[in-house]
């Protein structure tokens, strides 16, 4: 058989395989260049950038739970500012794709993140992280309330027409809802799922183990949350979707893509391997090979129910 077509569209994003990484789990990259080539992935998100700098939680921020781990670094990250003239120039030159992750504390700091890297070159797409408290009005997340989610979506959208993507959270009752309310205000993919909410004891100490008490879970934990939250979006929308959450397989990615994601992103599967994002694409490919699957786009949302 001759190689199978791994190339994918996510709302506007062309991937030469439906491979990303989750954003924050991969720093720039610049470690993992000791394992392989970014050139290799089809494409490479960035953690969250705010508008100003911010420090992020005390530690400990990162604990580790039965088949995954609670992390509350707290978006730390430099601005966007310290973002452009540090991470985005080593990005930009590894020769694949860029989707900037933005982060806010309120409505209109999003839109002033995208509206600065409008300015600069080699960005090809924004993924927007609405799973953060909104500060400015009663810390409730953005991505809980549909309202929220939309002005969040609507604003970011006047500032640019590269593809824009909506990150949900899990931690909803009707994650369609807000999915429907991204899309309406012009979201070209939502990306799913955020880390959902929990918590570490030490019993002994009495004491939460993580500072900040509860924390957001990732890792094979949540694979099967994500893969119902995929379907559950796959079912209300129109728009591709980024899955991931405890991907570590291709097989697992293969799951997201007929549940009805268009890509996928790997997480945590890079602290334990390295190479997690690449054995990823390579699985996706030897899957499609051994099933007889010629291109990998008849994969999504082709799950038989
Ligand atoms: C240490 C850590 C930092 C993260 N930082 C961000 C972030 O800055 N922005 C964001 O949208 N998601 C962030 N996430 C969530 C991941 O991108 C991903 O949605 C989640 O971990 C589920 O995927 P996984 O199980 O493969 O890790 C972070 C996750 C972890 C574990």
């Amino acid at each position: 058989m001759t190689e199978p077509n791994l190339a994918v569209n996510l709302g506007g994003l062309a991937m030469k395989n439906p491979v990303t990484v989750a954003s924050g789990t991969f720093a720039p990259g610049r470690t993992f260049l000791d394992f392989f080539d970014l050139s290799e992935l089809g494409a490479l998100t960035s953690k969250g950038v705010s508008i100003e700098p911010w420090a992020g939680n005390d530690a400990p921020r990162i604990a580790e739970t039965a088949g995954g781990m609670l992390n509350c670094i707290g978006l730390q990250n430099p601005g966007v500012e310290g973002f452009c003239a540090t991470y985005l120039k080593f990005m930009r030159s590894q020769g694949t794709p860029l989707i900037i992750n933005v982060v806010g504390h309120g409505v209109q700091e999003y839109p002033q993140v995208i509206a600065r890297l409008e300015q600069e070159e080699g960005i090809s797409a924004y993924e927007v992280n609405i799973s953060c408290p909104n500060v400015a009005e009663g810390g409730r997340t953005f991505a809980e309330d549909p309202a929220k989610a939309a002005e969040v979506t609507r604003l970011c959208r006047a500032e640019t027409k590269k593809p824009l993507f909506l990150k949900l959270t899990p931690n909803v009752t009707d994650i369609g809802e807000i999915a429907k309310a991204v899309e309406s205000e012009g979201a070209d993919a939502v990306s799913l799922i955020n880390t959902v909410v929990g918590m570490a004891i030490d019993a002994k100490r009495r004491k939460p183990v993580l500072s900040h008490v509860v924390g957001g879970l990732s890792g094979p934990a949540v694979k099967p949350i994500a893969l119902a939250k995929v379907w559950a979006v796959h079912q209300a929308v129109q728009i591709p979707i980024l899955g991931m959450g405890g991907i570590a397989t291709g097989e697992d990615a293969v799951e997201f893509m007929l549940a009805g994601a268009t890509a996928v992103a790997v997480g945590t599967a890079s602290f334990i391997n390295p190479t997690a994002s690449v054995d990823v694409i390579k699985g996706i490919a030897a899957f499609c090979e051994a099933e007889g699957v010629k291109d990998v786009n008849d994969l999504i949302g082709a799950l038989e129910v």
